[in-house]
């Protein structure tokens, strides 16, 4: 069994798959910006395309923070509006499997990164080599849940197996953290989540949860790192190698 990777390897493979995607923008596209430390330096180097070739594009962001990004590097943003779609929208992930199907919110933006996502035509997801897993649920399932709910949202999903823990801001570890609508964050323990479908399904109707971070079938690419390669695996099919995906629209 080869050894886990360093921090470091890690950074250079999200440096490698947000590369890989920024190559692949081209002129005209409306982009879905994600959030996360392999968005962000994909956001950085589309920013450097614009600026440098000329490169036209639009995009909106799935959370304040890579909206601030954007704007930074020169990206022209739109704001929400009614019709509008994304051609692609390129986000991070905090576990995939073979289907595609993935955990996300471990940055807290979960509520904007699916709502982009369903407005889009094409979900990339860029993800460095531990994130891919046989199944799901390892990492703690957030959801973002309205204050006032919290205590009944939190007993409702106990009931579903999955413990759960709210959320504290790293930065003030005496505040809670909130999300970008000022809403609760609460990180559930499954462990493994045999049916994620149907788990999907159980959290939809809870009032107060506002969202879970359970994304099934919106992504259709990743470019993720194994070995030294950079790949691109598609819902249960083999991986190809990235300099041979011609698939986006
Ligand atoms: C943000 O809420 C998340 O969904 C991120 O997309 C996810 O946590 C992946 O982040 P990293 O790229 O930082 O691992």
């Amino acid at each position: 069994m080869s050894s886990p990777k360093t921090q470091e390897q890690l950074a250079q493979e999200k440096q490698l798959v947000a590369a890989t995607a920024a190559g692949w923008v081209r002129d005209g596209m409306v982009l879905g910006l994600g959030t996360g430390s392999t968005a962000a330096p994909f956001i950085e180097l589309l920013g450097q395309r614009v600026r440098e070739e000329g490169l036209r594009i639009q995009a909106t962001a799935t959370s304040k923070a890579s909206d601030e990004l954007a704007r930074r590097v020169g990206i022209p943003m739109v704001e929400p509006r009614r019709g509008l779609r994304f051609d692609l929208t390129v986000d991070g992930a905090d576990e995939l499997d073979t289907q595609l199907r993935l955990i996300k919110g471990g940055g807290g933006a979960l509520l904007r990164e699916k709502v982009i996502a369903t407005a889009s035509d094409y979900l990339l997801i860029v993800a460095d080599s531990s994130k891919a897993v046989a199944q799901l649920g390892r990492f703690p399932l957030p959801l973002e849940v309205v204050p006032f709910a919290l205590p009944w949202v939190m007993d409702a999903v106990a009931a579903l197996g999955g413990a759960p823990i709210v959320r504290v801001n790293k930065l003030k570890p005496d505040e809670l953290a909130q999300s970008d609508q000022g809403n609760l964050l609460v990180d559930c323990h499954f462990e493994a989540i045999a049916d994620p479908q149907a788990l999907a399904q159980q959290l939809q109707p809870i009032p107060g949860l506002v969202e879970h971070g359970l994304f099934l079938g919106l992504a259709r690419a990743a470019v993720v790192v194994q070995g030294e390669a950079v790949q691109v695996l598609r819902p249960g099919l083999a991986a190809v190698a990235a300099t041979t995906f011609a698939d986006l629209p």
